[in-house]
């Protein structure tokens, strides 16, 4: 069933306390380096803001293992939103205790105010198996959840990125906040509906492009999409697991053995549900990866010694080929080591070849991570459907899992 989002609600005059995903990339000296999901956390923000709400934003940022660390503190967030919104945005030196509680209480309508880094208390990640089995984990996870339940009248849900976490934030607060509006934003609204409505609806020829290191990582995503698209482009050091287990020499190229037998019985599955899987003819190859490394083009077998860090020329001829007349279009994982040039010539050409099919009028959606990363760089983002802000939590959606932290918000 649909969720209630934050436009079937009044907000007026209520604290609203909303769960963002301002996990943001950072270069060494504390720089962000993409605000993708802040800008893309706005349109909640400012109707919140505009119709009257009083704002608490709360989010993590990093893996800081439940300690408090400078390098993840979410003060550069607070700077970057504070410039967006053209206000200020209060920014409150943790996420729970007496002085939020006491900043949260002064907040006046349409102000916005952002907690410190939720991971920086170890209760925000205890898992909820866990908390299950061990009543001091579940006292101190519901504790926390309690403190910061209490800060406000209404939970908004807008951290697609993090929806497919048990985090307290994301499942203890709403569940503490039983009784009290528990919505959706219109981020999570939309990410829904692109990665859910896309595959459950899509126009045809649907084609999946997938890449990255790991097939064990896409098997779910593979299992649930076989049946449902024409064609799945394979790229990436997972492609080599798959020709390994149709017998081609892959050289030293990188392959989980352990995962052979299950590959082969993807592409028996796949031929017999008339999916067709486009593995790679041809790959730039290098003896060690590393910058400028000398490469070279490996036609079919690759010989020992050597790894193939991208797709080649021919594959990416192809590749490009089986996606121009797609009417539909999902694409996860690079299709080769990207952010090393010039072993990102094959992503580059999926890249455009999306963006052409988009402006023919297919429906292209990126999942997060690299692939979204790779269409940035190219500046390429106007000419795409959508670009999911989560990696993990678009990878769940393609393998048809549910979000537990979003099934218990309201229904329309
Ligand atoms: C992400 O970047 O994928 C989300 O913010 C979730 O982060 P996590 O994997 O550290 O939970």
């Amino acid at each position: 069933m649909a969720k209630k989002t934050v436009a079937d609600i009044d907000v007026k005059g209520k604290k609203v306390l909303m769960r963002c995903d301002f996990n943001v990339p950072q270069d060494a000296k504390g720089n962000i380096t993409s605000d993708d999901r802040i800008v893309k956390a706005l349109p909640t923000i400012k109707n919140i803001l505009e119709r009257g709400g009083a704002l608490i934003l709360m989010s993590h940022l990093g893996r800081t293992e439940g300690q408090r660390d400078e390098k993840f503190t979410l003060a550069p967030v607070a700077k970057r939103l504070s410039e967006m919104l053209g206000k200020k945005v209060i920014f409150a030196g943790d996420c729970i205790g007496a002085d939020v509680k006491a900043k949260a209480k002064a907040l006046k309508s349409g102000d916005c105010m952002l907690l410190e880094n939720l991971r920086f208390h170890k209760e925000e990640t205890i898992k909820d198996k866990a908390a299950k089995e061990d009543v001091q984990l579940r006292k101190a996870k519901d504790d926390f959840a309690k403190q910061l339940a209490d800060l406000a009248d209404i939970y908004v849900d807008d951290a697609f990125g993090t929806a497919h976490r048990d985090n307290a934030s994301m499942y203890t607060v709403p569940q503490a906040m039983k009784g009290k509006p528990r919505v959706i934003g219109f981020l999570v609204e939309k990410e829904l509906k692109f990665l859910g409505d896309t595959i459950s609806n899509p126009e045809k020829p649907f084609v999946a492009i997938l890449g990255g290191a790991k097939v064990s990582d896409k098997i779910g995503v593979i299992e649930n999409l076989i049946g449902k698209v024409d064609r799945i482009i394979i790229g990436g050091a997972m492609a080599y697991t798959f020709l390994k287990s149709r017998g081609k020499a892959i050289g030293n190229s990188l392959c989980e053995d352990d995962f052979m037998d299950k590959a082969l019985q993807l592409l028996d599955h796949a031929a017999d549900a008339n999916c067709q899987v486009v593995l790679p003819p041809d790959h730039a190859v290098v003896r060690k990866l590393e910058p400028n490394a000398e490469h070279r083009i490996a036609v079919g077998d690759i010989d020992m010694g050597w790894q193939a860090v991208d797709i080649g020329p021919m594959a990416a001829k192809i590749y490009a080929k089986n996606i121009t007349d797609a009417k539909t279009i999902i694409w996860n994982g690079p299709m080769g080591v990207f952010e090393m040039p010039p072993f990102d010539k094959g992503t580059k050409a999926i890249a455009l070849a999306v963006a052409e099919a988009t402006d023919k009028g297919a429906r292209s959606v990126i999942g997060g991570g690299d692939s979204a990363s790779a269409i940035e760089k190219l500046g390429l983002q106007d000419r795409i459907s959508h670009i999911s802000t989560g990696g993990g939590a678009s990878l769940e959606l393609l393998e048809g899992k549910k979000f537990k932290a979003i099934e218990i918000l309201d229904d329309k």
